[in-house]
């Protein structure tokens, strides 16, 4: 039986085989901890893929994922269009429907993620699901402008979640603070039927940036399994 880590490996190591191309020229980064496989793998490939590759990172971690293996940094701002995305997922529903944000980049992932001809996901077995709510417990992350905080959490409560969370560091010193200088909310629906009805109603709360929800995006994932195989679905 595969652990976790080796399933989020084998589940990278496919979507970037068959999807960084000669055509590539321009390549989306998420943030993770199975991203981390996915810059293992094009470093393993450099050799034999095109050296003028421009990498675009969503976060502080995958910008220095980029720049310590040695490959090309670009950034949004000066590569609005991109060739293929590949990021990992909290939770991916039968629709290829995901939540994102446990590690609060989902501002910059959505952003990355929308700008490319193709978005992937990769993940390992345990975030397969039917229905989004089903596996990732702590709720669809939200980041929020920090003086509204607590504004967006009474109106999250009007929209049926009855316990929203202002995301703490680990030290519990303070908020967790995004790359972006917010702060983060996550917030449970239990199972999330209509996620494309519920990310617009949130995304309509004033203060909100970003919602976790990313709907009708992902043109395939691939889902590392226990036995060693990969799963795609598209
Ligand atoms: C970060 C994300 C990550 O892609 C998500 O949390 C999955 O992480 P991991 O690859 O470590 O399981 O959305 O904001």
């Amino acid at each position: 039986m595969l652990s976790l880590s080796d399933a989020k490996k084998i589940a990278a190591y496919k979507a970037v085989d068959e999807n960084i191309t000669s055509e590539s020229k321009i390549i989306g980064i998420g943030s993770g901890s199975t991203i981390v496989y996915v810059i293992e793998r094009i470093l393993q490939l450099k050799d034999s893929l095109d050296k003028e590759i421009i990498y675009i990172p969503t976060s502080f971690q995958s910008r220095l994922l980029i720049t310590e293996g040695g490959l090309n940094l670009g950034d949004i701002d000066q590569y609005p269009e991109i060739d293929v995305t590949i990021d990992g997922a909290d939770e991916v529903d039968e629709n290829l429907n995901a939540i994102k944000g446990g590690g609060a980049c989902h501002l910059r992932e959505k952003l990355v993620a929308e700008a490319a001809k193709k978005f992937i996901i990769v993940a390992d077995y345990s975030k397969h699901s039917t229905t989004l709510g089903e596996k990732w417990k702590q709720g669809v992350p939200i980041e929020v402008i920090p003086f509204a905080y607590l504004r967006v959490m009474n109106s999250l409560k009007e929209l049926g979640c009855d316990n929203p969370i202002l995301r703490m560091a680990k030290a519990k010193a303070g908020p967790v603070i995004s790359d972006n200088g917010n702060f983060i909310v996550d917030a449970h629906f239990g199972l999330i039927k209509q996620p494309k009805e519920l990310l617009e109603k949130i995304k309509l709360l004033t203060g909100v940036v970003e919602v976790g929800l990313f709907v009708n995006m992902a043109k395939s994932a691939y889902f590392g399994n226990e036995d060693g195989s990969v799963s795609i679905k598209h």
